[in-house]
């Protein structure tokens, strides 16, 4: 059965102080929750993730990278790579983020190289993908997030997706407070299993995680989740406050 994920989108926030705090709050957030089939992963920015992982060491939070570089090394200034993240301990990263490709020209060949990576050194790769407000007013949704998977995705084997947590995040509610109802989350979830059920097979499907990321609040959460093909979140602004991420990882 495949499993429910909460993940916490930090993007460029939090110092050591404060990531320190945000994950003692956490864990007394989640403190008696039970997380039988539910992983609960935070996303902390590359300095501090050593510290990330020490503090969650002995509890059931996973640290993930926001992003890795697709080499194995070299002049890449600036740039981290898949085995420095191994070698601190981190094994989940969130790849194709939509402020990723919008600010840093990630192009979806990018991406395929950037899961290969990852995928290879056995992590599992939180993948990002959605569309444009423009794409939805012109009814083409559906098209653009068939495209982005396949350019990125569907070269792999279906072994492969054993580590792929897939995350739709419609662009236009992002950061935005606009989240996409209910229905909207599960039509198009119900439709990115229709696309691994006819590019794989019904089995490889049914086994994937699809999470909705955009505007997640502990208002909405639950009946988000509620939808059947809705698998959890991936949440950015209400992941920085320890009540809210604890309320909207109990509400799965
Ligand atoms: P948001 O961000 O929850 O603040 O809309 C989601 C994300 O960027 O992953």
């Amino acid at each position: 059965m495949r499993k429910k994920v909460v993940a916490g989108n930090w993007k460029m926030n939090n110092t050591l102080v404060e990531t320190k705090q945000l994950i003692k709050g956490l864990k007394k957030g989640l403190k008696g929750i039970k997380l039988k089939d539910t992983r609960v992963i935070i996303a902390p920015t590359y300095v501090n993730l050593h510290q990330a992982v020490k503090k969650t060491e002995k509890s059931k939070i996973e640290v993930a990278a926001q992003n890795v570089h697709q080499a194995k090394n070299g002049a890449f200034t600036g740039e981290i790579s898949i085995d420095m993240l191994s070698d601190i301990g981190v094994n989940v990263v969130i790849l194709g983020h939509s402020e990723r490709r919008a600010y840093f020209n990630e192009t979806d060949s990018a991406l395929a190289e950037k899961v290969n990576t990852a995928i290879g050194k056995g992590f599992d790769v939180i993948f990002c993908f959605g569309e444009q407000l423009e794409d939805r007013q012109a009814n083409n949704h559906f098209k653009v997030v068939e495209e982005q998977l396949k350019n990125a995705l569907f070269a792999l084997r279906s072994e492969a997706f054993k580590n792929i947590i897939l995350a739709y995040e419609p662009v236009w509610a992002i950061g935005t407070g606009q989240t996409a109802t209910a229905e909207e989350a599960q039509e198009m979830h119900e439709f990115i299993r229709g696309l691994l059920a006819k590019e794989y097979s019904k089995d490889m499907a049914e086994g994937v995680s699809i999470l909705y990321g955009g505007s997640v609040k502990p208002k909405n959460a639950e009946e988000i989740f509620s939808k059947p093909d809705v698998d959890g979140g991936l949440i950015g602004g209400a992941s920085l406050k320890a009540e809210d991420f604890s309320a909207i990882v109990k509400s799965i």
